[in-house]
């Protein structure tokens, strides 16, 4: 079906759900609607004018640029100077880039012109995955997850899930399958040694956050950004913070990536063969603050498309009702900031009030005062 603007109704009797529908029908996202032609975005993309605001900090300001950290020698003369660097960064900014970590740079540019190709084959051909079904573990849908929760965004996303499971190569889109082997295997790596030096930067033997398996799994979303007509009006992605225990990502040169940190949108700025890493609201809790899950957006951009790929990082199903609470060797004197969850349950939270909210709240442990 081809669609335009004009299949869109305008006025009073605007209902943003059928809008929503009509679009999934089409079942050829975001992009379906730049290829269409479409010089207005339609009203479902259209969020409030506070939450688009472009303002960021220019990156000249060297107190507010998002922290790099050179992974060269970790292993030994210099490693605890990268756990020093990694607390740090993990505490005041919940967000940093890493480089010379090991993962080739061809195999992160060739995961993306994967990502890229995907989104750019025949929409027929991406069709037969179009789906926002929770259980389909290989699919492709615009605009976010949960659309009856949130303003769409400006972004189609091919999402592929290794929680549940092993996964057979043979499901995975045939026009990045090779590549997205590959580069699972190396973000399962590079998780590991986070996953060691994270627990050096909270104090704790260094196999900590591997022995109760917080990492075990991800999931892997391979977003495109088509330019967008009126990206005054819309989000490429909103802001949010991740539900998971650790986020690595990777993007292209298009830049559009932000982070909120002491009351400023600050750029996280295309850098090659990095990887982003930030802290998710899991980690947040089970480290009782100290590491913080920050919030993040993407603006949505006149020029485009821009490509990134994130992988979730979250126990595996088989660890879905086991609780993870506070740390207990982070509490010397403070007391819990936070009850004990298990990820069904934190999940279930995080899908019925959506991502812009912080799902933490509901398990902060109430004190009588
Ligand atoms: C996300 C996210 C940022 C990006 O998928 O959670 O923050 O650059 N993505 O696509
Ligand atoms: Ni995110």
């Amino acid at each position: 079906m081809e669609v335009t603007i004009s299949n869109f109704e305008e006025g009073s009797n605007y209902d943003i759900d059928k809008e929503v529908k009509a679009i999934d029908a089409t079942k050829a996202g975001v992009k379906g609607l730049v290829d269409s032609g479409v010089t207005r975005i339609p009203r479902c993309f259209v969020h409030p004018p506070e939450n688009v605001l472009k303002s960021s900090s220019k990156s000249s300001n060297i107190s507010h640029q998002v922290p790099i950290i050179d992974f060269e020698g970790f292993e030994s003369c210099r490693r605890s100077e990268v756990v020093n660097e990694i607390r740090k960064a993990s505490e005041e900014w919940g967000f940093f880039q890493i480089i010379n970590h090991g993962t080739p740079v061809a195999v992160m540019d060739e995961m993306l012109a994967g990502v890229k190709r995907f989104h750019e084959q025949p929409q027929e051909a991406k069709a037969e995955l179009y789906s926002r079904d929770p259980k389909q573990r290989v699919k492709f849908f615009y605009g976010g997850v949960v659309l009856t929760k949130e303003t769409a965004v400006w972004r189609d996303t091919v999402a592929i899930n290794f929680q549940d499971g092993e996964l057979d190569p043979e499901l995975y889109p045939e026009v990045l399958r090779e590549e997205l082997s590959e580069y699972t295997k190396h973000m399962t790596k590079i998780s590991k040694t986070l996953s060691e030096l994270l627990s050096e930067a909270l104090g704790l033997r260094c196999a900590y956050l591997s022995s109760i398996e917080c990492m075990d799994t991800q999931a892997l979303a391979g977003n495109y950004y088509p330019l967008c007509p009126e990206p005054d009006l819309t989000m490429g992605t909103t802001k949010h913070t991740d539900p998971s225990f650790l986020t690595i990502l990777i993007q292209d040169n298009m830049g559009g990536l932000q982070v909120h940190h002491q009351n400023q949108w600050v750029d996280v700025p295309p850098l090659q063969g990095a990887l982003v890493v930030n802290i998710g609201d899991f980690m947040q809790l089970i480290t009782n603050d100290k590491f913080r899950s920050v919030q993040h957006r993407v603006l949505a951009q006149e020029v485009g498309p821009r490509t990134s790929v994130a992988s979730f990082f979250f126990p595996g199903a088989a660890n879905k009702l086991k609780p993870y609470g506070v740390i207990k060797e982070l509490l010397s004197d403070d007391t819990p900031i936070y009850r004990a969850t298990h990820l069904a349950e934190f999940m279930g939270q995080y899908m019925s009030t959506g991502s812009s909210i912080s799902v933490l709240s509901p398990f902060k442990v109430t004190r009588p005062c």
